[in-house]
This record gives C-alpha cells, sequence and structure tokens, in this order.
C-alpha cells in the first residue's frame, strides 16, 4: 500500500535502528513497495550486553531483516568513523532515524544522552551535506505526565529517555531556523505495537504480552483498576504511514504519531480474548509505579494531519484483528 505520490524508486535511503522494531518495518515497506530504491540498514544489533536494568544495551535483531534484500551494516551510531564512512559511501536522499536507546526504563543517562541526542545531530549534519531529507523518532515520553491531549511545546519529561528525545527535538527547531534545503521532521509516536516488536522482550507493547500469556492459557495480568488507565496505542501500519508522509512534508517540525482516542489496558485484554476467542477473565494485580505512571495519554494530532496529510486508519480492533496471526506465529516459533 503506498501511502503518497512520491516515488522512492532509484531513491538512496539510510534507515538506522533497521534491525529494530519501526525501522525493520520501514526496511519492508520500501522494500515491498519501491523494488528501485536502494536501502542502507544501519543497526548494531543485540550483544548481549545489558543494562543495569537487566534489559539489553540494543534489541536489533537478526530475524526481523530475514527476507530483506539491501545493504545490512552492523555498527554503533556513537562512532564517528562509522558515521564518516557511511557519509562518504553513499548519497543519500533520505534518512529515516530509528536507532536509539529506546528502553524507557534505563538509566544510563550517559548512554542515553550520547546516542539519543549526539548522534542525532551527527546524523542531522550528515541529512543536510547530502541534501537528505530527515525523518527521526521522537517520543510521546517528552510530555511524561503533561495533560491530555497532549500537544507539541507542552512538555514535562519523567525520565531521562523522554529527556533526551526532547533534546533531539530542540535541536531541530534550531537547525530548522537556518535557511535549510532539506525537510526535517521528528515524530512523536505514542504507544506502537505490530510485528517486528517480539524482540523487544520485556519492553515491546503489552499487547503481544498479553496476547502470549492467553495463547498459554493463563489469565491475563494487569494492573488494578486498568479501564482506567488509558493511552493512545498506535498500530505499526499508522505508524509507517505518518513515516512516509513525513518525507516530503509540507512543512518541517515535530508531530505527533498517534490515534488521537485513548484506549485501556483492559480493551486490549478483551479484544485479544475476543480475537482469540477464549474466556479467561483478568487477573488484577496492584499498580507499583501509582504516582509515576501516565494515567491518560493521548495524540493531539491537528497538526499531523493537516501538515502531514496523515490519516490513521487503525482502531484498536482493527490493528489486532491484523496483527493477531503474527502474534499466534511467534508463540509458535518463539515461545512454546
Ligand atoms: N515502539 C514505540 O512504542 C516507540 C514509541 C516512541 C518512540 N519510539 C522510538 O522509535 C524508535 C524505534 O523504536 P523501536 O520500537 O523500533 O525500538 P527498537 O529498540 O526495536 O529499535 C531501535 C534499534 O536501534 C538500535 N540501536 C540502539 N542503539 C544503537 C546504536 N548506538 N547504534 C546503532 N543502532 C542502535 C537497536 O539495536 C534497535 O534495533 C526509537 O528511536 C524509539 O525511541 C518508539
Amino acid at each position: 500500500m503506498k501511502y503518497t505520490e512520491y516515488d522512492f524508486n532509484e531513491k538512496t535511503i539510510l534507515i538506522t535502528g533497521a534491525a529494530g522494531f519501526i525501522g525493520s518495518n520501514l526496511c519492508f515497506y520500501f522494500q515491498n513497495n519501491y523494488p528501485m530504491a536502494k536501502i542502507i540498514a544501519l543497526d548494531s544489533f543485540r550483544s548481549g550486553e545489558t543494562l543495569s536494568n537487566g534489559n539489553l544495551k540494543s534489541f536489533g535483531h537478526y530475524k526481523n531483516l530475514l527476507g530483506f534484500k539491501g545493504t545490512v551494516i552492523s555498527g554503533d551510531i556513537n562512532d564517528k568513523e562509522l558515521l564518516n564512512q557511511i557519509d562518504e559511501d553513499y548519497d543519500f536522499d533520505f534518512i529515516f532515524h530509528e536507532a536509539a536507546i529506546s528502553d524507557t526504563t534505563a538509566s544510563e543517562q550517559d548512554l542515553m544522552v550520547k546516542t539519543n541526542v549526539n548522534a542525532y545531530e551527527d546524523l542531522l549534519k550528515m541529512a543536510i551535506n547530502h541534501n537528505a531529507n530527515m525523518i527521526y523518532a521522537s517520543s510521546a515520553a517528552t510530555y511524561g505526565d503533561a495533560a491530555s491531549p497532549q500537544t507539541v511545546g507542552n512538555e514535562n519529561p519523567g525520565n531521562v529517555y523522554g529527556f533526551s528525545k526532547l533534546m533531539m527535538d530542540n535541536i531541530t527547531y534550531d537547525y530548522l531556523k537556518k535557511d535549510l534545503d532539506i525537510s526535517i521532521v521528528g515524530l512523536r509516536y505514542f504507544n506502537v505495537y505490530g510485528p517486528r516488536e517480539y524482540y523487544k522482550n520485556k519492553t515491546a507493547s503489552t499487547v503481544i504480552q498479553f496476547g502470549h500469556q492467553i495463547l498459554a492459557g493463563n489469565t491475563p495480568k494487569l494492573f488494578e483498576g486498568s479501564d482506567k488507565i488509558l493511552r493512545d496505542f498506535i498500530y505499526i501500519e499508522d505508524v509507517i504511514q505518518a513515516n512516509i508522509k513525513a518525507a516530503t512534508p509540507k512543512k518541517s517540525g515535530i508531530y505527533n504519531v498517534g490515534t488521537g482516542k485513548a484506549r485501556s489496558f483492559q480493551d486490549i485484554a478483551d479484544i485479544l480474548q475476543k480475537e482469540l476467542g477464549t474466556n479467561l477473565g483478568t487477573n488484577y494485580i496492584p499498580n507499583p509505579y501509582i504516582g509515576q505512571y501516565q494515567f491518560h495519554t493521548e495524540a493531539n494530532i491537528e497538526d499531523t494531519k493537516t501538515y502531514l496529510e496523515y490519516a490513521p486508519k487503525y482502531e484498536m480492533e482493527d490493528g489486532i484483528k491484523d496483527y493477531i496471526s503474527e502474534i499466534k506465529r511467534i508463540y509458535e516459533v518463539e515461545v512454546k
């Protein structure tokens, strides 16, 4: 499905974080729709190295790229020599920058700021050098507990991850003051779910985690009051749509990428049980994060609609329906 009239065939596209959830979906979007596009997939892949919270330092997994026909480069975006080499070797038309410490619970402030903020500026300089439009992943985490609907300009990050994404956006605003020939778009994704997220392990969405609990015959475990914990959950297809439209925007800037509707964790469990034909009820557990938990996120997507012509297509019911066969396949192949 093509989301734009623009023809990406013959274009050279750098995708960072390409072995991760969103980056790999972008790789396949271009491969499937624009077979003559040259796709360079850069990722540090997983090494087994962990952060102090026990999670992997990088979640890239080769299985996300099985079937990919473009060029794969294993490397760290913090490695300036590598970036210089890539800068010399290719002439990019677009950079889709998804690489990041994506773990919102990581506490290594040094690594987070270096990887998410400083490497972004290096890549942005590369984009300017090549006259390549830059599309990068910001995050709804920039809002922290700011009131719904979350709106660009009203941020309050609650952790170093959200801080790092906000600092990326500040860099963007700074560069946009210059008279550049390229467009720069930061996309503040809300809670994304969909195929190729499984290898994010514990940081994958609750959609696949509840899905696998149910497939194992277990009652899904939810925090008490989960019918009142609401988030703007967005299906990967709509995130891809936003990225493609952001490649040739009407206006550079920072945009929210959500559905504009808040749904509850209880809804996820209920829709999954309906799709999987189970009636296991719900197992409520106390919420240990009371006080530091976002209870209501909902993206204000007015500007995204206006300036990117973005139109989300997937209600949660549609997204889970589309995703369910992959949730089952992954369960068979990886979990059982
Ligand atoms: N998934 C979501 O709900 C969500 C929400 C908001 C923002 N985001 C942002 O979207 C982007 C993609 O997220 P995702 O969900 O696909 O996460 P992900 O962890 O699957 O993808 C990030 C990729 O970046 C790679 N990476 C990490 N450090 C790197 C480094 N130093 N050099 C090169 N590669 C490195 C990882 O190996 C991984 O493959 C990230 O920037 C993330 O912060 C995601």
